[in-house]
């Protein structure tokens, strides 16, 4: 006795999303146990798609069959590529993959010439046999561009844009300058890249964008708005027909602007966002080449831990993780089960732990208590964060000025333990006195 239901998926993610979400948790346990299956499918090269249908058509085939754009060479050796940036970290080694999948004409661009080290790897990827050229130029300036594309040879076929500059402050700390010179190469170097080539039949236009145009990040607001300018224009552009992707990368562990920035993987680590490792990261940049989406964050995240280490959850992540599911601060529960005169030794070293991983330090160093922090080396990004830390692990919001109104570890343990849970000694002996 079999019955046939027909139901609209769509309809029932948009009506139930908790039912979809933990039916993929579901699914996913049991193709990661093996005790699912992918369904039976047989592929077919997108050059075989009548073969395909053909297939099809004479009801052959068990499960799904599938087209695969796969074995379409992404990159071609008669075309040329531009890489903006294609001197720094990131740009240098996405030259020295395309060259690997057979890249035989690469334009990498920057203001300054290629360092000793660079200019040794720009001479291997020639020594392969490919033509690498190097362009010195500013993105952001059209004049600049117009030269550089002028005389790229043969065809323009694909951009990569990744040129960017980093300069994080906290908003008191930024200035008109320090913000425009984060977004020029973004900016305006986008939007000639994009005037200048709205002519061409590219393959692929793709922005380094990043994760903090998402997410955010702290004491990067030049930084995110600079990204999200990439992001509306690969949305513009796919409007318009043209190629376009931009990537939300998180951080790279081990190259780049956030590799090279002293604690910054540590304090990430911290708030549940792990690097991407090189070869995954242009394994990832290989799929979406391919896949062409206009807009794709690649961020290996704890979604769990992050929004235990952010002050405020906004609607956009209550879409990503149940509220009933983010860790409720457990410090509270464990002061009040101990006894009055512990509590403000244990709130310490809580407080002290958080200090020191905010500073990136191993275990065994430990922040000095009666020391004020900007002394030992704490910064006003740090101070942020352990503002953050502190206000998620005791439930309660504390205010931004923290660490410049209480400068020490132990000024800080006797504001919380006083002035916002109400949990001092004193207090509660002058009230068993009454
Ligand atoms: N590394 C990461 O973890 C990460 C994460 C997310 C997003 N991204 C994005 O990925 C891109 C590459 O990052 P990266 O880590 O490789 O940084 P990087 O090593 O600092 O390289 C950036 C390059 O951009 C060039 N550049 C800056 N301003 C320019 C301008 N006006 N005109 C032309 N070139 C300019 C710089 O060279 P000159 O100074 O010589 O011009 C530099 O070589 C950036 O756009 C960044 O925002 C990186």
């Amino acid at each position: 006795d079999i019955s046939y239901f027909s139901f609209d998926l769509g309809e029932v993610s948009r009506q139930t999303p908790e039912l979809i979400s933990s039916m993929f948790k579901e699914l996913s346990k049991g193709f990661e146990d093996r005790s699912l299956k992918p369904m039976e499918h047989k592929v077919f090269s997108i050059r075989e798609s009548a073969s395909a249908f053909r297939y099809m058509a004479q009801a052959k085939h068990i499960g799904k069959i599938v087209i695969s754009t796969q074995d379409i060479p992404l990159i071609r050796a008669d075309a040329a590529y531009l890489i903006t940036g294609g001197m720094g970290a990131l740009g240098l080694k996405v030259a020295e993959w395309m060259v690997d999948e057979g890249a035989r004409n690469l334009v990498l661009m920057g203001r300054k010439s290629p360092s000793d080290e660079t200019a040794r790897i720009i001479e291997q990827l020639s020594d392969s046999g490919a033509q690498i050229t190097v362009a010195n130029g500013d993105v952001s300036s059209e004049s600049d561009m117009k030269a550089i594309f002028e005389k790229i040879q043969p065809s323009l076929k694909g951009i990569i844009h990744a040129a960017g500059v980093l300069d994080d402050a906290m908003i008191p700390d930024q200035t008109p300058e320090r913000f425009e010179q984060v977004m020029m190469p973004k900016v305006a170097g986008a939007w000639n890249l994009h005037q200048l080539t709205e002519d061409k039949d590219l393959d692929f236009f793709v922005m380094f964008s990043s994760a903090a145009s998402i997410i955010g990040n702290s004491g990067q607001s030049n930084y995110a708005a600079a990204n999200a300018f990439l992001d509306a224009l690969a949305h513009f552009r796919h409007n318009k027909g043209l190629p376009a992707t931009s990537i939300n990368w998180g951080h790279w562990a081990d190259i780049g602007m956030a590799a090279s920035q002293r604690n910054r993987g540590s304090r990430l680590e911290g708030q549940g966002i792990r690097g991407i490792k090189t070869e995954n990261g242009l394994a990832i940049l290989k799929k979406i080449l391919y896949e062409k989406p206009v807009q794709i964050c690649v961020l290996d995240i704890d979604w769990q831990t992050y929004l235990s280490s952010i002050p405020v959850q906004t609607a956009f992540f209550s879409q990503l993780v149940r509220t009933e599911e983010i860790r409720q601060p457990e410090i509270i529960d464990k002061l009040r089960q101990t006894a009055i005169e512990q509590r403000s030794g244990i709130l310490l070293e809580v407080i002290r732990e958080f200090a020191g991983k905010v500073m990136g330090y191993e275990a065994s160093l430990q922040v000095n208590v009666r020391e004020p922090l900007m002394d030992q080396g704490f910064d006003s990004l740090m101070a942020v964060e352990l503002r953050n830390r502190l206000s998620q692990i005791i439930g309660k919001t504390l205010p931004v000025s923290l660490l410049f109104d209480y400068p020490t570890l132990e000024k800080i343990r006797d504001f919380i333990l006083i002035e916002v849970l109400d949990m001092n000694e004193d207090r509660q002996i002058k009230v068993e006195e009454k």
